[in-house]
């Protein structure tokens, strides 16, 4: 089976396309190489560089399947440029599927997020249990991210039939390691916190909950997905998460895990002010378990020690490049970029 993966040079998608290619298909990237080609090394893909603004027919020829993950993938570069957020996020996955529709292709996954379960009716009080989120539970997302994704799913599914079969991954916030690493996201901003400042900042006392998965689970998910049975997942939405945690509980694993490896290491927990906005809330696995026979189990614990194996951890300054930081690296780009008009501004 021939896969196309949107994003598939980012952080997931690499993880994702080497999964693909063990699963014995043939991965297909499609990305602006936001962070470079370095993450493909080792890959067997053929790899494309454009832009899902911009389709082109021919990316389609012999494809069988799609995964889509290309797009702004967290809240401050989505802000950013809200109007280019819009572009990628939900004009571009309407386009994609419209493609897929023109070319055949039935199996179609989508890489949206649990922040669309972020409304302020259950996020106004970190101390306060944000309810249990299931596929059912309305949702009003509020940020410019989490409204971009919602309307993309919007759009998918109203595209759903006979002849094309998609499948709606909300994945929760994804920890662990990836050959592009990520350090904007709470485990791994924890891990390179320890250190690179030997400090953790909790904001707001870090009584917040989120989901959570590892980026392995969350590529198995959309590998699993290109082969199972149609009829069951076509047109449907899955929460992906191993558990919930509140935040305050990521930084003790983080801590407590660096003080096994480094017992002379003194790694402190700063209590700092609560966010303008908070975000807390929790979802249920459940359908996913039910329907694909599958849960995430790979524990925030074991991808920290996995990480901190990986990682350069003896190197501090390695963790500072700004490659692993989505915002500091889009706004360095766009400044770079300002005069070579390749595709317009970075956007
Ligand atoms: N990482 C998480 O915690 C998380 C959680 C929920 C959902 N998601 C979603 O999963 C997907 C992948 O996330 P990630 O963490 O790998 O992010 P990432 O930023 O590492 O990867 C996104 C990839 O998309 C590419 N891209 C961006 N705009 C593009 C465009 N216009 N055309 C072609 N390629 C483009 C980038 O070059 C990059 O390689 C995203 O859609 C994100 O919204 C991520």
């Amino acid at each position: 089976m021939k896969v196309l993966v949107t994003g598939g040079a980012g952080y997931i998608g690499v993880v994702l396309c080497r999964q693909i290619r063990e699963a014995g298909h043939e991965p297909v990237v499609l990305d602006r190489l936001f962070w470079g080609r370095s993450p493909l090394a080792g890959l067997d893909a053929t790899v494309i560089r454009g832009d899902i603004r911009q389709l082109d027919d021919r990316w389609f020829e012999g494809i069988d399947a799609v995964c889509h993950l290309g797009g702004l993938s967290n809240d401050p570069t989505a802000e950013y440029n809200t109007e280019a957020n819009r572009q990628m996020n939900t004009e571009a996955t309407d386009a994609l599927v419209r493609a897929c529709k023109r070319h055949g292709i039935r199996r179609f996954t989508f890489a949206s997020s649990a922040s669309i379960y972020d409304r302020e009716a259950c996020s106004d009080d970190a101390h306060r249990s944000p309810i249990m989120c299931d596929e059912a539970t309305p949702v009003e997302p509020r940020g410019a991210y989490s409204t971009s994704k919602r309307r993309a799913e919007e759009l998918i599914l109203a595209q759903a039939d006979d002849t094309f079969a998609p499948v709606i991954f909300r994945q929760g916030t994804v920890y662990g390691y990836s050959p592009r690493m990520r350090f904007d996201l709470v485990v791994n901003t924890f891990i390179k916190d320890a250190i690179l400042a030997r400090k953790l900042f909790l904001h707001g006392g870090g009584w917040m909950w989120r989901p959570l998965v590892d980026v392995r689970d969350v590529a198995r998910v959309h590998v699993m997905a290109l082969t199972a049975p149609l009829d069951p997942i076509r047109g449907q939405i899955f929460n992906v998460l191993e558990e919930n945690y509140q935040i305050r509980q990521l930084a003790m694993l983080v801590t407590g895990s660096l003080a096994i490896l480094k017992p002379d290491w003194r790694v402190e927990i700063v209590e700092a002010p609560a966010p303008a906005t908070v975000r807390n809330y929790r979802m249920s696995n459940s359908k996913l378990s039910n329907v694909f026979d599958f849960t995430p189990s790979v524990t925030v614990l074991e991808s920290i020690e996995d990480m901190l194996r990986r990682l350069p951890i003896d190197f501090p300054q390695e963790f500072g490049n700004p490659r692993y930081y989505n915002i500091a690296w889009m706004s360095l780009l766009e400044e770079v970029h300002a005069e070579q008009r390749e595709f317009g501004s970075i956007y």
